[in-house]
């Protein structure tokens, strides 16, 4: 039986949730094979200050206590440069920012960029990371919608990086030949997350399929290959977040569907299965975890993972009896051929 180990991922950009569903998908995690994790702050009410997200993270401590938790805070009017040092001083890592009404639990997001300048400055200063998510609102008059909401966000990359030109940032969960193409022409302190799940899907594969809807959607056939063609290529910009997005079935089996894909019980098992049918196995290892790490300058973790190479047939849903509902994991019911034992 073929088997590999690897570095246990790192997968720097997660859902975890709170309440009931933290409490179940948290431990779920590990399973999947990753060993610390970049948590999003789109709670609702969002994550907004130091103080909230270290409560967070003793949470999230509680329901799984063998995981790291790197955590975030939401880009909101409140922050200060004052709540920018004491974030950076309590070892938060990131500022995530969601351009208003984009996705799940960002109404609070924002509209223009400038006014928070300040607030770059002082995370560049502080060696903070800026984690974007990239798309701009649905526009008719801008001919914008869920298709090329991404291309079109990609000048306000452009303009944050020359304006900040040491200011880590992230595209967080790209999706787009043309973010692939610019992320590869910016400078070395701009990267981004790909998810399992993009690296998979096409628009064919989410359009009446709820659950692979997300946010931002699958793209055409020619973005999905400048995605896989990076991943081959081995470019260190480019490395795993998974955005494993966890709604309960019933919101997802619904008119109008919320969008999150949920990945992290498996994560590792799809990937080794997409890099296999992709002939680059060979890349996973610094894909979810070397590349992460370098560019969050995280120490390694020195725990590893086996992935072996055997039928594993991925449960059609998780029963999460304190809510009475279910979650549905992506591939719901399909057999592939790797396996993680932690
Ligand atoms: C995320 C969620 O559900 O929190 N949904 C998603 O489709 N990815 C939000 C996000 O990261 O956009
Ligand atoms: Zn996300």
């Amino acid at each position: 039986m073929r088997s590999i180990i690897l570095p246990i991922a790192e997968d720097l950009h997660i859902h975890l949730r709170d309440g009931e569903l933290l409490k179940f998908v948290t431990p779920l995690v590990k399973a999947g094979g990753a060993g610390r994790v970049l948590v999003m702050p789109n709670l609702k009410p969002y994550i907004e200050n130091t103080e909230q997200a270290l409560n967070y993270k003793q949470q999230l401590q509680l329901a799984e206590p063998d995981l790291e938790y790197l955590m975030t805070l939401y880009l909101n009017p409140n922050l200060t440069v004052t709540e920018i040092k004491k974030a950076a001083e309590n070892g938060i890592i990131g500022i995530k920012s969601y351009p208003r009404g984009v996705t799940t639990n960002s109404e609070n997001g924002l509209e223009n960029y400038e006014i928070y300048y300040p607030i770059f400055a002082e995370m560049e200063k502080q060696n903070l990371v800026l984690n974007i998510h990239g798309e701009m609102p649905s526009n008719e008059a801008q001919n914008i919608c869920i298709m090329n909401a991404e291309e079109h966000f990609l000048p306000n990359l452009e303009r944050i990086h020359h304006n900040f030109p040491k200011l880590r940032i992230v595209l967080e969960h790209i999706t787009s030949k043309a973010a692939v193409e610019l992320i590869k022409k910016l400078g070395s302190t701009v990267a981004a997350t790909i998810t399992a799940h993009h690296l998979e899907l096409t628009v064919d594969d989410w359009a009446g399929q709820n659950h692979n809807y997300c946010k931002p959607v699958a793209k055409y056939p020619v973005d999905r290959q400048a995605l896989r063609e990076v991943i081959k290529q081995g470019n260190s910009k480019f490395f795993l977040g998974s955005d494993s997005a966890p709604h309960l079935k019933s919101l997802k089996e619904n008119a109008c569907a919320c969008a999150g894909v949920f990945s992290s019980s498996h994560l590792m098992a799809y990937l080794a299965e997409i890099f296999d049918k992709l002939n680059c196995l060979e890349y996973l290892e610094n894909f979810s975890s070397r590349f992460g790490q370098d560019f969050y300058q995280l120490k390694p973790l020195n725990k590893y993972i086996k992935l072996i190479n055997e039928s594993n047939q991925i449960p059609s849903s998780f029963k999460v009896k304190s809510l009475s509902d279910d979650l549905i994991p992506f591939w719901a019911g399909k057999n592939i051929n790797w396996k993680v034992e932690v």
